[in-house]
């Protein structure tokens, strides 16, 4: 397509999606707009989902990425809870993977290779020795196409992605799908993850926001009361891929069991903290029921009163106190964000599964379908 028809395209299909009402004019619909292009001249669209109890998700065409996500505190104000960027060049220049869509593996594969049916796959290493993230150009870094979903009872945007075979080094075209929902009557935003495949691979999709929940990203997240509902983690090595332990939390600054202020043990003498600068690790979910959506972790701010459930149907969680963050990103209103002061928890299945048989499985195979739901739970308390 030339460059105008894409351009003449591109409004035409705004037009539709910002017109798209049911038959009774019933439903819900997402606004759109134009949030900028890459640098390659693709537009990237900016959808606003809402609700009636004062949230608002912004989620945008490039990496599936939300860009914000604001919910009321105690007094009723709203502020915005997720870092990142004003602009399209901001996502495309960070390192930082703010609220992007994480694929084809979210965290790290041990030197950038494994085996999958007896054959060595090479995958960017852009981590050290370590590949992360789904390597040099992730999903969070594609632009995806999206379609509004609405209904009567949630504002939904459906994202769809089609990595092709060999994309990034991994094996097989895969076909993504991510769904953000939020709910018409109650501070819920759902993410739903769907992928099929056409040869053998493997598959790990998460969402990398990075939560303050205070709405003000000048200050740390060192108060905020952190709950993780898990018995064990994996420890890693210095590069932080898994030793394939999983190792109880008692007794260690890795007993999140009761909500502890994340800053309580951050600086211990341990060398697992030291390993991650602090935490960045992945914890293995209690898990009662094997496939159903279940309680992950739960924050609490308690300036703010801001609390954050996650229930997830994955095996474990990442959480990663922001110790990489430096204050060199200049994010949303030209906010440099310093030294922890934003928290990602990334459901997801293990770091670096394809080389470790004894972590719960990441392969899809052709005829198999990957599904994965995470639901961030807002509320408030005293
Ligand atoms: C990783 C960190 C990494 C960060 C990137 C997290 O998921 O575990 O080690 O620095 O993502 O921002």
């Amino acid at each position: 397509m030339t460059k105008p028809a894409a351009t003449l395209f591109a409004f035409v299909a705004l037009f539709v999606l910002s017109t798209s009402y049911d038959a009774k004019g019933a439903r819900r619909k997402l606004q759109v707009s134009n949030f900028g292009t890459t640098a390659e001249g693709i537009l990237v669209y900016r959808y606003v989902l809402t609700n009636d109890k004062g949230a608002e998700a912004v989620v945008i065409s490039y990496g599936a990425t939300l860009v914000s996500l604001k919910v009321p505190d105690r007094n009723g104000k709203i502020a915005d809870v997720v870092l990142g960027y004003d602009s399209v060049d901001g996502y495309e220049q960070g390192t930082s993977y703010f609220g992007g869509t994480i694929g084809r593996y979210g965290n790290r594969i041990a030197g950038g290779q494994f085996t999958l049916d007896g054959k060595v796959f090479h995958v960017p290493t852009n981590d050290g020795p370590n590949s992360l993230h789904g390597g040099t150009i992730g999903f969070n870094k594609r632009v995806w196409t999206a379609v509004d979903r609405s209904r009567a009872d949630a504002e939904v945007l459906e994202l769809s992605y089609a990595s092709s075979d060999g994309e990034e080094g991994y094996p097989g075209s895969l076909k993504v799908k991510v769904t953000y929902t939020l709910a018409a009557e109650s501070n819920e935003l759902r993410i739903d993850y769907w992928a099929t495949t056409d040869k053998d691979t493997v598959v790990n999709l998460t969402n990398h926001s990075y939560f303050n929940l205070t709405g003000d990203a000048s200050q740390t997240i060192l108060n905020h009361q952190l709950t993780l509902h898990a018995l064990k983690f994996t420890p890693v090595d210095a590069t932080l891929i898994p030793t394939g332990e999983e190792r109880a939390v008692e007794g260690t600054p890795f007993d999140f069991t009761k909500p502890t202020a994340i800053g309580t043990r951050i600086n211990q003498d341990d060398e697992q903290l030291k390993f991650g600068k602090g935490y960045d690790h992945n914890w293995v979910l209690e898990k009662t029921d094997k496939d159903g959506l279940q309680l992950a972790a739960e924050v609490f701010d308690p300036s703010s009163g801001r609390v954050l459930e996650i229930l997830t149907t994955e095996p474990g969680i990442q959480f990663y106190s922001g110790n990489f963050l430096d204050g060199t990103a200049k994010g949303k209103g030209g906010q440099a964000y310093a030294y922890r002061t934003g928290l990602a928890l990334e459901t997801q299945h293990f770091p670096d599964s394809p080389n470790h048989p004894n972590f719960p499985s990441t392969e899809l195979k052709p005829g198999q379908t990957y599904r994965s739901t995470t639901v961030l739970r807002f509320s408030t308390r005293k």
